[in-house]
């Protein structure tokens, strides 16, 4: 009996079970596709059998319109990677998908009409739409033998991403393009602005379009990357793939290890093509690498036969053996009208190349490639036809094979700090140089008089001194560029305006025009009635000079111009009114966004990077390449402006010149600065010098690295400032403890460590370690080497801001981040 019921009781669980287990499974029954006699309606979803991807009906962000589109199944953040219907939102949940009896796969709302459709196949009764695990919506029929073979793929058609295995580009035996477009916004996935794709003639290149117009190019595949991304090779993470055959042109990637996911997307805010891995721990996503990086990814920025490099001020060069075509225009940095050759090429003559490193490759839009010739079949080539203008091998890997020809202008060249590759550029044939001198000298001298002696010593002093004058050239070659600057500035007649205008266009100084207090007085928003936005400076009353004294200061400080200061536009000069004219810069000034919470994690690193680089530049131009060589002494956040597209403008430069008091080079009574990035010598004894702006500097690359203000900084364990924290961060090995803002991309890392011992380096105690400006260019871009630094000036604050002794002696003082003037305590 007992084991009867036992028996029972467990044939009872047993049925239990099953039918508990097909309730479940009706409940939760996921499919991975439909077929012919099948409808995904909205509200059902189609899940692929790995359980990666998941296919349904979607709003995006606020939007209230509904869109059939494919996301992760796995991701708790919504990351949508395709949809269907992109241009033609759905407004209620009615609509449906199906395969059609023609073998299309339609979209339709409730009215059976049709949303979005494919183009029809085949009539088959057994066709099967279906999700794979790879994210790839595919049609097929069951007929077909080949289960690969697909009469429809979503991996066609794509949208914003390209997932592992995607390919981008041509099929070229059915004429299919494969291009990437960004979405309009999150909340709208039609079309935007942005989109990539392969250009196929001659010499394939990877393009990414801001509208009709090429915004960033990165080049042509040279067997192990693209030319213009060398960061991109294969790595331990991805395998990076292109093909080219007569078949297909395409680009792939893939991930080495299966279990990383991760994605690459046009980014319509940010006008970057953003490659992204899922963190688990942290459940985000994290971005991985971005593109264009810097300033000299911008397509064409230099102009025909320009090249751009980042570490140079200005960046645009012209190629050697070229020169600006609109000289005026160029050196006014608006390079878009390029270079020309020196001397044109005369085809009749005897021709050479030089040969170029690290190079971007050009863009191939007139171009030629033979995959079979070498080198030196590639140069012939190149010889024969005196419109090439340049060649390269095709692919680099290994000893580097093939050819590739350009013809006519080299358009959007960079050069690369490391990944680049050669270019041989055509140049007439340097004549040969006729016989040595010294060497008939030498034949002729033993036979020849004293006077061929005498002729001897003559050629040899002649051929040093003109050995040396072409060194000079060479080494001097930006200060020649600026000195053909002052030749057409000195043309440049600085606007005079009357102080009625000025008045009337500050609304007569009112305060609420007030932008705000500088260190040589306060500077208001002005409107001119032509509409121009202005920044106006009222100068305090405090200078001794007088007006032609203060016009011919002024005038020089306009001629300088560079990117990277703010441009002075004119002044005006009334009784003791001295008032200087600035054009206006909207973003407003460094340091609002820098110590702000929310405008400072808002930046991604590379925008933060690119300020600090700018800085550098302008001060390299203000310390050496300008021809007034202008010490600053007063650099810090609030004096470094934005333009709209962030890029940093020096302000306040020059002034102390003209206000800084006596004009020794070394030392100074009147001490101008501001405390927190005063250097120890200028602060204590008044000794100025380009070293001091190093210092000024290092501490402003340390604030932006950080976030945080020096002067402010706050550690509840001991009484440094951001320099002694920084310092001991460091000397502890854990740098990039320095930052708490959010850092999403992997690749800069070594980056920002980089920057912080850049900023190290420049605010050594002892002035003559810290390295210059120019040396500082260089480091930031990891081109020159970086020594160990020594223990930075004012490890603490020396004078606490309240007992400042200073002040006694002065009229326009205050302390925290307001300029001193202050009479020197000897
Ligand atoms: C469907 O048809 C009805 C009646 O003709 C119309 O009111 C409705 O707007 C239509 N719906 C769509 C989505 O076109
Ligand atoms: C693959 O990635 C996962 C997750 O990121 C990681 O845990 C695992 O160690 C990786 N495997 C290999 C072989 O690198
Ligand atoms: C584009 O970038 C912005 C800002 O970083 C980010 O919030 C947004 O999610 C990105 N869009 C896509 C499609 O990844
Ligand atoms: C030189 O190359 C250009 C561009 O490919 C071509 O149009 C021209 O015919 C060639 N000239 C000669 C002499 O081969």
């Amino acid at each position: 009996m007992k084991n009867l019921s036992t028996s029972m009781d467990t044939l009872w669980y047993i049925s239990y079970f099953i039918c508990v287990a097909c309730l479940l499974s009706k409940l939760y029954a996921s499919t991975d596709g439909i077929n012919s006699s099948q409808f995904l309606r909205d509200g059902e979803t189609l899940v692929s059998s790995g359980g990666s991807f998941e296919l349904g009906f979607f709003s995006p962000g606020s939007s209230k319109e509904r869109y059939l589109g494919i996301w992760y199944k796995n991701i708790p953040v919504r990351t949508v990677v395709w949809v269907a219907n992109r241009g033609t939102p759905i407004s209620d949940n009615s609509s449906s998908l199906k395969i059609n009896s023609t073998g299309s796969v339609v979209l339709s709302n409730e009215n059976s009409s049709v949303v979005w459709s494919t183009s029809s196949t085949r009539a088959s009764q057994d066709l099967l739409l279906q999700l794979l695990d790879s994210g790839n919506l595919v049609l097929r029929d069951n007929k077909d033998g080949n289960a690969d073979f697909y009469l429809w793929q979503s991996f066609d058609s794509p949208s914003d991403t390209l997932l592992p295995g995607m390919k981008l580009g041509w099929d070229l035996r059915i004429s299919l393009n494969r291009r990437l477009s960004s979405w309009k916004s999150s909340d709208d996935p039609s079309p935007g602005q942005l989109s990539v794709g392969i250009e196929l003639d001659p010499y394939p290149q990877a393009v990414t379009l801001k509208g009709t117009k090429k915004y960033f190019r990165e080049g042509p595949w040279n067997g192990m990357r693209f030319s213009g991304a060398p960061q991109l090779r294969t790595n331990p993470m991805f395998a990076f793939k292109f093909v080219s055959n007569q078949d297909e042109v395409y680009y792939m990637y893939e991930l080495l290890n299966k279990s990383v996911i991760s994605r690459l997307v046009l980014n319509e805010t940010t006008s970057t093509r953003e490659r992204y891995v899922w963190v688990e721990a942290e459940h985000s996503w994290k971005l991985y690498a971005s593109l264009p990086r810097d300033y000299c990814d911008t397509y064409g920025l230099c102009g025909a036969n320009g090249i751009c490099i980042i570490s140079q001020s200005p960046v645009c060069q012209c190629l050697k053996g070229f020169k600006p075509k609109l000289a005026q225009s160029w050196n006014a940095m608006d390079w878009s009208h390029g270079c020309i050759r020196d001397e044109p090429l005369d085809c009749t003559e005897k021709h050479d190349f030089i040969k170029f490193s690290s190079l971007k490759l050009p863009d191939t839009m007139h171009s030629w490639v033979n995959k079979g010739m070498n080198l030196r079949e590639c140069r012939d080539a190149c010889l024969k036809n005196c419109s090439c203008t340049a060649y390269t091998n095709l692919n680099i890997s290994g000893h580097g094979s093939g050819c590739a020809l350009w013809f006519g202008d080299l358009v959007d060249v960079r050069r690369f700090i490391d990944g680049g590759q050669d270019l041989y550029i055509r140049v007439r044939a340097s004549k040969r140089a006729n016989r040595s001198p010294v060497i008939i000298a030498l034949i002729v001298a033993p036979i020849a008089s004293i006077c061929g002696v005498l002729l001897v010593i003559y050629y040899i002093f002649r051929r040093k001194m003109k050995a040396k004058g072409n060194n000079e050239e060479d080494d001097s070659r930006n200060v020649a560029s600026s000195s053909r600057n002052v030749a057409f500035e000195e043309d440049l007649d600085l606007p005079l305006l009357d102080l009625a205008t000025v008045s009337r266009a500050t609304d007569n100084f009112s305060i609420n025009k007030k932008l705000g207090e500088g260190g040589f007085g306060p500077v208001y928003k002005g409107v001119l009635a032509d509409g121009q936005s202005i920044a106006v400076k009222r100068l305090s009353k405090s200078s001794g000079q007088g007006q032609n004294e203060f016009k011919n200061e002024v005038k020089l400080i306009a001629k300088l111009q560079h990117r990277n200061l703010v441009k002075l536009l004119g002044c005006c000069i009334d009784g003791n009114e001295k008032i200087l004219i600035y054009e206006y810069m909207p973003k407003g000034s460094l340091d609002s966004i820098l110590f702000d919470q929310t405008k400072g994690s808002a930046l991604d690193w590379s925008k933060w990077f690119n300020i600090i680089c700018g800085i550098a530049r302008g001060l390299v131009y203000l310390h050496q390449d300008s021809r007034l060589r202008i010490i600053h002494r007063d650099l810090k956040a609030s004096n470094i402006l934005l333009d709209n597209e962030l890029n940093p403008k020096i302000s306040d430069f020059g002034l102390a010149r003209t206000f800084g008091g006596d004009q020794s080079e070394d030392n100074t009574r009147r001490i101008v600065g501001t405390y927190g990035y005063m250097a120890p010598e200028y602060a204590v004894y008044g000794l100025f010098s380009v070293k001091s702006d190093v210092f000024s500097f290092g501490v402003l690359l340390l604030e932006i690295v950080s976030g945080k203000k020096n002067r402010e900084f706050v550690h509840p364990q001991n009484h440094h400032n951001l320099i002694g924290y920084a310092w001991r961060l460091w000397t502890e090995g854990r740098p990039l403890d320095l930052i708490d803002r959010m850092v999403d991309d992997m690749l800069v890392e070594p980056e920002i460590i980089r920057c912080i011992h850049v900023g190290l380096l420049c605010i050594q105690q002892n002035p003559d370690d810290r390295p210059t400006m120019s040396t500082v260019v260089l480091m930031l871009n990891g081109e020159s080497m970086l020594p160990q630094p020594k223990q930075p000036g004012f490890l603490m604050d020396l004078v606490p801001s309240e007992t400042c002794s200073w002040s006694s002696k002065n009229e326009s003082f205050s302390v925290n981040d307001i300029s001193i003037t202050a009479m020197e305590a000897r």
